[in-house]
This record gives structure tokens, C-alpha cells and sequence, in this order.
């Protein structure tokens, strides 16, 4: 998995842009569409993050950064979104993605190498723990451990916003997924799909008032609070 989306980083808005082995053109549309929903839907949260100076935000697992600047954007005074990601070469990326967007993103991001199953940060340090396509690869013997490290670096009252694949018709529930790249090596990845009423049972495991939903077909979006 480090391996893989090590290699991946520069490719990895492919999938966004629907590039190369990624282009569909029967549903290229619809999933622009979806893709601009997940946007809103990160602009809503992080919009909330100027309640008071001094928010934080947590982009777990962030990749190439695509959700980080909705929630830098409305940081004030000392607040910061902490980058967070296993892979330097994806830090790498978010970093230029916030040059390329507004520098001054920059001054609100701080960035962080590290396991997501076991965080650097000082208990309830987080307003907003967001993390995108990343449940969908933790395997069902470590979500609750990893739930409760979020929850641990949760502020009482904080929130979790969770974007992932969502299971539809014609896709496995969970797969080891073959995945090429282009430079020509083969990397097998664990892949869960989860319906939206399967996201929310779990959620409700570790957080209460859960919520979860699709959007038309592609994503699904989790929200909860500690
Ligand atoms: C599917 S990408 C998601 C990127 C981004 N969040 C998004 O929504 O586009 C998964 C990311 O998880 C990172 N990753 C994989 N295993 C990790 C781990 N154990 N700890 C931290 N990051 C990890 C990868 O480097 C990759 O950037």
C-alpha cells in the first residue's frame, strides 16, 4: 500500500480528471457532477472552521491534497489544517497543489509524515478530522482501533467528515483490486465498499450522531461527532 501510492502520486488526479485509464466517457459526466458534490460538501465543513480563531483540521491521509484547501480557506488566526500522509512524494503534492492554488494556503497548512493508525498529536487537538478514500482501505480487524485514535485526537464536540467509494451494482462489496500504473508495475490493494447504512452502523460504534449517505453513485459521504 506505501509503495503503491508512493508511485501513484503523480498520477493520482487521474482519477479525479478521469485521465488515461481512468476516462469513461459514459459516465465521465456524472462523475464530474459527484466530484463537485464531495467539493460542496468539503466547503460546508470547512466553512465552519472560522468559528473562532485558532481552529484545526486534520486532512488524514491527505494524497495530492484535492480536499485540503476547503479547509484551509477558512482558517483565522493561529489555525492550521495538518497535511497528514504516509507518503512523502503525496505531501509533495499537496505542497504544490497550495503554491499553485493560493500561497497563502500554505501559511495555514502544516505538514506531517506518519501512520494513520497511530497519530503524533496530543489528545482532543482537532476541531475537524476529515479523511477521504482512506477507510475504504482499512481492514475490517482494524476500524474500531482506528476509529478510536480519531476520536482520541478529537475535541469533545469535533467533527469527522469521511468521502470514500461507495458500494453500487456491478462493483465487489471488498476486493484485493489489481491496480496498474504507469510504469508498468501491478500493486494488489484492499479495497472495501461500504453502502451508506453500513458506514453509519459503524460510525455509531465509536461516534455519536452518525450520517452517511450516496451521492448518485459514486461516493459516499460520513459525518459524525465525538
Ligand atoms: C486513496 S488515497 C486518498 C487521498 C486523498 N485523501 C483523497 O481524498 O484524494 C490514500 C492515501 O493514504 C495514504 N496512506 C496509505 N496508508 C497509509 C498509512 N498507513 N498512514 C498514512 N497514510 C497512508 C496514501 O499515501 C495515500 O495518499
Amino acid at each position: 500500500m506505501h509503495e503503491y501510492y508512493e508511485q501513484r502520486a503523480e498520477e493520482y488526479d487521474d482519477w479525479y480528471n478521469r485521465v488515461g485509464r481512468y476516462n469513461d466517457p459514459r459516465t465521465n459526466a456524472a462523475w464530474h457532477a459527484q466530484v463537485a458534490e464531495l467539493g460542496r460538501e468539503a466547503a460546508r465543513f470547512g466553512g465552519m472552521l472560522n468559528r473562532y480563531a485558532g481552529m484545526r483540521a486534520l486532512d488524514l491521509c491527505c494524497g495530492t491534497g484535492k480536499w485540503t484547501p476547503f479547509f484551509a480557506r477558512s482558517l483565522t488566526g493561529s489555525g492550521r489544517v495538518v497535511a497528514y500522509d504516509y507518503s512523502p512524494s503525496m505531501l509533495g503534492q499537496t505542497r504544490l497543489r497550495l503554491e499553485e492554488e493560493d500561497p497563502a494556503l500554505l501559511e495555514k497548512t502544516l505538514f506531517a509524515r506518519g501512520d494513520a493508525y497511530y497519530l503524533p498529536f496530543a489528545s482532543q487537538t482537532f476541531d475537524l478530522v476529515f479523511f477521504g478514500f482512506w477507510l475504504s482501505h482499512v481492514p475490517h480487524e482494524r476500524v474500531a482501533a482506528f476509529f478510536e485514535e480519531i476520536k482520541r485526537v478529537l475535541k469533545p464536540g469535533g467533527n469527522i467528515l469521511i468521502f470514500d467509494s461507495a458500494y453500487r451494482p456491478g462493483i465487489p462489496h471488498e476486493e484485493i483490486s489489481r491496480r496498474p500504473l504507469n510504469n508498468g508495475t501491478i500493486h494488489d490493494v484492499l479495497k472495501i465498499n461500504y453502502t451508506p447504512a453500513e458506514l453509519e452502523k459503524l460510525l455509531k460504534q465509536t461516534f455519536s450522531e452518525s450520517q452517511a449517505r450516496q451521492t448518485f453513485d459514486f461516493f459516499l459521504i460520513g459525518q459524525a461527532s465525538r
